[in-house]
C-alpha cells in the first residue's frame, strides 16, 4: 500500500470512551458469569482471564445499542454472553488448530492439554446459556445459538477444505462467515435487540456486523503471512495447508507452473524457512496480500455504508471509527 492511501491511526480506546460506564458494567456482569468457587476449573479460568483481549465483541454489542437508542441492562448481558461464547471458542479453537499461544501467553492446551481445554470451552459456553436463560432473554439466545452452530460448521468445513485443499475463493467466504462474522454480526443484532430496535434497523446492524466480521477475519488471515508479534503464532496456516485470501487469489493468477511448485510444497507440508519464504515472496510478488489488502477494505465500506440510514450520533461515529480499526489494528 503506499504512503497516501494509509488510513488515519485509529486506537481503541478512541471509541471505548463513548462507552466506557457501559464497559464498567459488562465487565462487572462478566466477571459475575464466570465466577468458580474453586479448584481445578477455578485455577484454569483465571489463567485465561487474566489476559483480557481486545473485547471488541462487547464494546460492538453497546455501541450498537446506543446507537438503536440506548444501553439497558440486557445490553449488558448480551455483552458478557458474547465474550463468554468468544471466550469458548477460542479454547475450543487452539484446540483444534493445535495452537500454542494465545493473547500473548501459553494456550489451555498448551498448558493443561487438550482434555482440559475441551471441558473449558464447553464449561464458559453452557455459563454463557445459563446467563441468558437465567432471565428469560430467549430472542438473544436464539441469535447466539445460531451464531455458535455457524461457527462450528465453519470450523468442521474448514477441516475439511484443508485436507482436500481447497483454493477456492467462494468456498473460503462461506467459512469465513460461519467460523468468524456469525458472532459479530449476532453481537450487532443482539446489540439492536437490547434497545428494541426496529426489524429495519435490526437487518441494518446484522449486516453490518457480516460485513465487519468479513473484514475483521481477512485482517486476521493477513497477520498469517507477517511476522510482527500479534500474540499468537504466525505463518501456521500454511502449515496446516489452509489457504487464506492472500493466497487463493495469488494462485488464481499465477501462470500454471508456478502453481504446481507452490502447490507441491503446500501438499508436502514441510516446515523450513525457506519453503515459508518462497511462499510469501510468491503471494507478494503476484499481488495477493494486496488483493486480500482490498477486499477487506470493501466489506469495511460496505458497513459503514449500512451505518448512514441512523441519526448521526457520537456512537454511530465510533462504529464507523471502529470499522476503519478492524483493518488497521496490529493485533
Ligand atoms: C480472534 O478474535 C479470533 C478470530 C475470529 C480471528 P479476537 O482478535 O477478537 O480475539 P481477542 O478476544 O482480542 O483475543
Ligand atoms: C478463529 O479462527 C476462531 C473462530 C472463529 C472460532 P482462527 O483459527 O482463524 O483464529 P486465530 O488466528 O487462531 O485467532
Ligand atoms: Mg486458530
Ligand atoms: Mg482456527
Amino acid at each position: 500500500m503506499d504512503k497516501d492511501s494509509t488510513p488515519p491511526k485509529i486506537a481503541l480506546r478512541d471509541f471505548q470512551s463513548v462507552v466506557k460506564k457501559d464497559l464498567e458494567e459488562f465487565s462487572h456482569h462478566f466477571k459475575e458469569a464466570v465466577k468458580v468457587e474453586h479448584g481445578l476449573l477455578n485455577m484454569v479460568v483465571r489463567y485465561f482471564l487474566r489476559q483480557k483481549g481486545k473485547r471488541i465483541r462487547p464494546l460492538l454489542v453497546l455501541l450498537t445499542a446506543k446507537t438503536c437508542g440506548g444501553v439497558r441492562e440486557r445490553s449488558y448481558r448480551a455483552a458478557a454472553l458474547v465474550e463468554l461464547l468468544h471466550t469458548a471458542t477460542l479454547v475450543h479453537d487452539d484446540v483444534v488448530d493445535e495452537s500454542e499461544k494465545r493473547r500473548g501467553v501459553f494456550s489451555i492446551n498448551a498448558l493443561w492439554g487438550n482434555k482440559v481445554a475441551v471441558l473449558l470451552g464447553d464449561y464458559f459456553l453452557s455459563r454463557g446459556l445459563l446467563l441468558a436463560l437465567d432471565h428469560d432473554d430467549f430472542d438473544l439466545l436464539r441469535v447466539l445459538s445460531n451464531a455458535v452452530k455457524r461457527m462450528s460448521e465453519g470450523e468442521l468445513r474448514q477441516v475439511q477444505r484443508a485436507r482436500s485443499m481447497d483454493v477456492d475463493e467462494a468456498s473460503y467466504y462461506k467459512i469465513i462467515s460461519d467460523k468468524t462474522a456469525s458472532l459479530i454480526s449476532a453481537c450487532t443484532r443482539c446489540g439492536a435487540l437490547s434497545a428494541d430496535a426496529d426489524p429495519e434497523s435490526l437487518q441494518s446492524m446484522g449486516e453490518f456486523g457480516e460485513q465487519l466480521g468479513l473484514a475483521f477475519q481477512i485482517r486476521d488471515d493477513l497477520f498469517d503471512y507477517g511476522t510482527q508479534e500479534v500474540g499468537k503464532p504466525t505463518g501456521a496456516d500454511i502449515q496446516k495447508k489452509l489457504v487464506t485470501l492472500p493466497l487463493i487469489h495469488a494462485l488464481e493468477v499465477a501462470d500454471s507452473s508456478d502453481r504446481q511448485r507452490i502447490l507441491n510444497i503446500i501438499r508436502k507440508g514441510r516446515k523450513s524457512r525457506q519453503n515459508r519464504q518462497t511462499i510469501y515472496e510468491f503471494v507478494e510478488s503476484t499481488g495477493g496480500l494486496l488483493y486480500a489488502q482490498q477486499r477487506m477494505e470493501e466489506h469495511v465500506k460496505s458497513a459503514q455504508s449500512l451505518l448512514r440510514s441512523f441519526p448521526e450520533s457520537e456512537s454511530r461515529r465510533a462504529m464507523h471509527a471502529l470499522s476503519q480499526y478492524v483493518i488497521t489494528r496490529k493485533k
